[in-house]
């Protein structure tokens, strides 16, 4: 692989996924790991990253010199690039002067360095830092300059070191993605020949190792991880799979039947549906308040999985092969925050469906482990899973409940999968999906507006629409949706659905807002 090495700040993540955009695996290792480790590891280049610290705080985190020993390519981002420049005995200053933001940089023209070849001399890019590197280590071509950073990037090509003070990775880079294609390909020859279809046959091989002749058990959300996870474990192990389906009655119109129909068409996976609406609409009842919404229906989820769980576990062992494994859809995101890295301690089990209980008496098979959501889609298409659950958009494991403000009812539920679904049409029509992360579609049982419909005066309520435009969930805008496609949903939804006279659109980012209402 190629290893990006983790200073600390959020940058990791998106320099792991660019490089993999690149054709290229790559994973992420803490900035701790020592030389040993990494060549253990038998990187083919290394990426360090940016991170928060002054290389000159006390405590700054810092790399085993030994690394950058080991004769592998590597390319220093931001921090990385100064502890780069530190390390092979260049300088780091203070300046004082800050950059932060889009900064123009001057590409100087070193000829035959591949780092910013086909570049032009002029570029943006974008940049956050305080300290600079105020003089290459020797033997080091200086290749870019700012007005505040007379070294910008540099290069050995000897050593096949290299280093940018700017973030290539971050789109507001204009030329950051060929920055890190010609480090990969050029610079350190790597061939651009990774995708992750890749990675379907590997794990077939590693699931059938893991698991043998044993039973697995999976539960399925409607949502593309557990889609994709279960899906793949079929194909490795076949029938020894049996997944778990709860309808918590708080699903969208169409979503049972799409898991119950379509996926398990497609993939001929055997499916246990729970029918648990009465029980979770019996226990909300009364139930206003969103914690207690959330604690209610995570309560409720494991009591139905579990049910399901110990028929099957009994069924199983009269069968004489007994359940030892649980499929969890985690994906790498979540194994890296939780300082999972490359190795297998200290890893969360990322309840994906809704809360799984803790003292589950199984073993996990996560075989989306290595994986991003968008690669996780890429496997979910290649292995024939339905359009709308490879494309869905993420939807919360409490679902319709936690997007009613006030008491969720039956009649509720109705009228809100009803605005949802004609929302959702009218965005799928109108070729937008792409362009948002999510809507949610929000009913405001609590609040009542005065409207006219017909010859009429109605009092009823209004359905807020939340587009969201994000590229994690951690933050998000609004989404400026075409004001003609607006008014066709709002149209439909207050001739469409009764009860509803007043359509209304929320414009708050998050931070403040939260993309869901509750
Ligand atoms: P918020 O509302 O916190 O949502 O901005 C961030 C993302 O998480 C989803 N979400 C949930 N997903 N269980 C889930 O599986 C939950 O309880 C839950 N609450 C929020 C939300 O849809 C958004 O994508």
């Amino acid at each position: 692989p190629v290893l990006v090495v983790d200073f600390g700040a959020q940058y990791a993540q998106l320099i792991a996924r660019r490089v993999r955009e690149a054709s290229v695996y790559s994973e992420i290792v803490p900035h701790t790991i020592t030389a040993d480790e990494v060549r253990a590891l038998d990187p083919i280049g290394i990426v360090l990253s940016g991170g928060p610290s002054s290389v000159y705080e006390e405590g700054a985190p810092s790399l085993d010199p030994g690394i950058l020993e080991l004769g592998v390519p590597t390319l220093g981002i931001c921090y990385g690039f100064q502890v780069m420049a530190q390390q092979l005995g260049g300088e780091v200053a203070h300046t004082g002067a800050r950059e932060y933001g889009a900064t123009d940089a001057k590409v100087v023209d070193v000829s035959g360095n591949p780092l910013l070849a086909d570049q032009p001399a002029a570029q943006t890019v974008w940049m956050s830092h305080g300290d600079s590197v105020s003089r290459a280590p020797e033997g080091f071509e200086v290749l870019a300059s700012t007005e505040g950073t007379p070294v910008a990037a540099f290069g050995n090509d000897e050593k096949k070191f290299y280093g940018v003070q700017w973030h290539p990775e971050v789109k507001h880079s204009e030329y950051g993605q060929s920055v890190l294609e010609n480090f990969l390909h050029r610079a350190a020859g790597i061939p651009a020949d990774w995708n992750p279809g890749n990675v379907i046959a590997e794990q077939v091989e590693r699931i059938r190792a893991q698991v043998g002749s044993a039973r697995v058990i999976a539960g399925l959300s409607g949502g593309v991880d557990s889609a994709v996870a279960a899906a793949l474990v079929h194909k490795a192990v076949g029938d020894q799979l049996v997944c778990v389906f709860v309808d918590h009655g708080l699903l969208r119109k169409g979503e049972r039947e799409q898991v119950e129909t379509d996926y398990v068409a497609a993939t001929g996976i055997r499916l246990v549906t729970v029918d648990a609406a009465d029980t979770f609409l019996d226990a909300l009842a009364g139930v206003s308040d969103p914690e207690t919404k959330r604690k209610i229906i995570g309560r409720e989820f494991i009591r139905a999985f579990e049910q399901a769980e110990r028929d099957l576990i009994a069924e199983a062992a009269a069968d004489g092969e007994p359940i030892k494994f649980l499929v969890q859809g985690t994906l790498y995101p979540d194994v890296v925050e939780s300082g999972g890295g490359t190795g297998t301690a200290n890893i969360k089990s990322h309840h994906n469906v809704g809360g799984l209980p803790e003292d589950l008496q199984f073993e996990l098979v996560e075989p989306l482990r290595t994986l991003f959501k968008d690669e996780v889609r890429a496997i979910g298409r290649e292995l024939g899973l339905p359009h709308e659950i490879v494309g869905r958009q993420p939807f919360p494991g409490p679902g319709l409940g936690i997007r009613i403000v006030g008491e969720v009812t039956r009649d509720r539920l109705d009228l809100l999968r009803e605005a949802d679904a004609i929302a959702r049409e009218e965005l799928t029509a109108a070729g937008l999906d792409d362009d948002i992360w999510q809507c949610p579609v929000v009913l405001l049982a609590d609040v009542r507006s005065v409207g006219v419909q017909g010859d009429g005066r109605t009092y009823g309520h209004p359905i807020v629409l939340r587009p969201v435009s994000s590229e994690d969930a951690m933050t998000a805008d609004w989404t400026r949706l075409p004001y003609d496609v607006l008014a066709k949903i709002s149209n439909r939804i207050t001739n469409e659905v009764r009860e509803v006279n007043r359509v209304v659109l929320d414009v708050t980012s998050k931070p403040p807002g939260t993309i869901e209402w509750e």
